[in-house]
Parts: structure tokens; sequence; C-alpha cells
């Protein structure tokens, strides 16, 4: 029996936000120290050359990322990089702090696997990530840096937002994600209009002397055609992938009495949804696609591979499944490919589309 699993049920008695914070708390303790972070990345870290891959320019030692959400003021990277994880992206990075919605804003749906929050980018702001990214040095696995805009910008504030973010964070990251599809925040308008996209896409790419791969992450509700004409965007200012997906406002078949609270739901129920999506868009274009929504195991971080994602995140997994996920996940997925006669995650990107 694993120490997470002993400690789960204690965990899951206290309120879901309190309890992430008091893991984060003990991931800081875990970090702060170099024998510590060497130890937890002795017990935790899993090697295999099959899993490397390159993207967008930057070498992954693995193709398994922490999402957005988790870690969004880049508090506890150094950790994450010790669990095994092959990325990680902090934010969503607003410019000033933001308070977010009232809590309680996460919840556990234990019966679906599943999560729903409605946080509302709660965060420090991009000077203290700054700081902190300064003063505890970049993590040893790439760093994507998530930005977004603050809950009371209208259109033009939104890209000066993303702007002032963007110059700020850049220097540190070895992608940014502009996240135009987030399902709690006020809709002060359409975020994901084709003209709000090109107008904040062209400011972005103004700013952008250092040439650091920009990514745009999608939500999963949106009809196909839209995402499809994002996409199109995506490619005409030349933008280096997409994100897919964001939480979703859908309840379909879900049991636990927590579905009834309003926010984005994450989790296994997101699964087959978020997979779809990324097959819809690799059969379309050639861009490099991150593959995000209930990853929890090998077999599901694999058919988001075979579907066509180069690289694949999780949230909600990993606070089911606790610190071994990232090497349980990556053991899995290097058996997966010599089963099935792959060198490489590479070669099984989008295996399964035509
Ligand atoms: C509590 C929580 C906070 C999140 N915050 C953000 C965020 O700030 N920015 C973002 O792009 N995605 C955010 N997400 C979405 C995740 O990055 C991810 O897209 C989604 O949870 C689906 O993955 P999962 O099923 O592995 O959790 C958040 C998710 C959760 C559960």
């Amino acid at each position: 029996m694993s120490i997470y699993s002993r400690i789960r049920p204690l965990a899951f008695k206290l309120p879901a936000e309190t309890a992430h914070e008091l893991g984060k708390g003990a991931l800081r303790v875990a970090q702060s120290t170099r024998p510590t972070r060497a130890g937890l990345a002795a017990a935790y870290r899993f090697e295999n050359p099959a899993l490397e891959i390159e993207r967008f320019g930057t070498k992954f030692s693995n193709p398994v990322g922490v999402a957005a959400g988790f870690d969004k003021n880049a508090e506890v990277t150094h950790a994450l990089s010790a669990l095994g994880f092959g990325f990680v992206e902090i934010g969503t990075v607003t410019p000033y702090p933001q308070e977010g919605n009232r809590r309680p804003r996460l919840f556990r749906l234990r019966e679906d696997e599943a999560m729903v929050n409605r946080m509302g980018f709660n965060g420090h702001g991009m000077e203290r990530v700054k700081e902190r990214l300064q003063r505890d040095g970049l993590p040893s696995i790439p760093l994507g840096v998530n930005i977004g805009k603050m809950n009371t910008s209208g259109e033009r504030e939104a890209i000066e937002d993303y702007r002032r973010v963007f110059d700020r964070l850049s220097p540190f990251a070895d992608y940014v994600v502009v996240n135009v599809s987030c399902p709690n925040t006020p809709e002060e308008f359409d975020e994901s209009s084709p003209e709000h996209l090109r107008a904040v896409f062209e400011t972005i790419e103004v700013e952008n002397d250092r040439d650091v791969p920009i990514l745009v992450k999608i939500g999963p509700d949106s009809p196909e055609e839209s995402i499809l004409d994002l996409v199109d965007i995506v490619e005409e200012f030349e933008l280096d992938g997409i994100i897919a997906t964001n939480t979703t406002t859908s309840r379909d078949g879900l049991e636990s009495p927590n579905q009834q609270e309003w926010g984005g739901l994450s989790g296994a129920p997101l699964e087959d949804r978020s997979t779809e999506i990324i097959r819809t868009i690799a059969e379309h274009t050639d861009l490099p696609i991150v593959g995000v929504g209930g990853v929890d195991s090998a077999e599901s971080a694999y058919e988001k591979i075979r579907a066509g994602a180069s690289l694949v995140q999780l949230y909600t997994g990993f606070v089911y499944n606790g610190p071994s996920t990232a090497k349980a996940i990556n053991k899995g997925l290097a058996g997966l490919l010599a089963r099935d006669g792959y060198r490489s995650v590479e070669e099984a990107v989008g295996a399964d589309i035509s």
C-alpha cells in the first residue's frame, strides 16, 4: 500500500482547496533542500530514452506534464520536476494579483474521478511570480507559462493584459500559453472570437523578439467548426501549437452530488471528449498538440498520443493518484510503446489517425 493511498482518505475529508494547499505545502518543504529534492527524484523519476521527444525547439525527457492551475504561482516547480514530470505549466498568471471567486470553489466528484472548479483566476500576479522564478531558479524540466487577463478587463484591456504578462514572464518560459478557454471567469466579451484572437496574437507577436514558442489553449465545448476556425487562425499567425482541452461545462453521465456545483469539470468524464478534439485537430493540422483532459494512466496518455498529441498534461489524475502518478504513467507508456513496436513516443504520435 503506497503512502498516498493511506493519506488520501484523510486528505479527502478536508475541503478540496485546503487539501490542495496542504499538498503544495508538503511539496514546498520537499523541494526546499537539495537532499530532499534528490530523495524525491530517486524515488519518483523514471527515465527511458523512448520517452524523449522534441517539440517547438524544446527537448522533453518524457511527454507527461503538469497542467495549468496546479501551480498557478510557480511555487513548487522543482518538486514537480523531482516527481518525474516531463514539464510543468505554471499559471494562469494575470498582470495583477486576483482573489478569484469566493470559497468554496473547488469540489471533488469522487464517484466520477472528477473535479469541478470555479477558481476564477486567483493568483499572485506576474510581479510576484517573476520574483519567485528569479529567486528559486528555473526547474530542470521545460517550463510553460500560461497567461490570462484580469477578470474585470474589457476587450481592449485584455489585449494589454496579455502583452504585459507576456513581456514580464516570457524570458523564463520554454513556451507561453494564451488561455482563452476558462469557463469560470466572467464573460466580459467573446474571448474566442476571431477578431479578438487576431488582435491578441498580433500584439504578442510584436512583443516576441526572442521567438518564444506560443501555444493557444482551447476549451472542449465549442462546436467542431469553431475549433477548426481557431486552429486556422493559429496557423495563420504561425504560432507553435494547441493545448486541448480546458475543463468543460457539460455534466453528462455523472453520479456525484457535487455535479450541481457550477464551474469547469475536469478528470475522467472529460477524457473521451478531449481525445476526440485532439483527433479532430490532428486530422486538420500538423501543429504540435498538447493533450489534456482525464489523463490518469499510461493507457489514457497513450490514447491521446495515438490520437495526435505529442505531449500530455494532467491535473485531476494527479490529485486522485498522488506523487507516483508521473512515474506510473511513464513506466507504463514505455511498456505500451515496446509492446506495439514503437522505438519512441515520436513514432506513436498520431498512430490512430488517417
Ligand atoms: C482547480 C483547477 C484549476 C485550474 N486552473 C487553470 C488555469 O488557471 N488555467 C488553465 O489554463 N487551466 C486551468 N485548469 C484546467 C487544467 O489545466 C486542465 O486543462 C483540465 O483540468 C483538464 O485536465 P485534467 O482532467 O487532467 O484535470 C484548472 C483545473 C483545475 C482542476
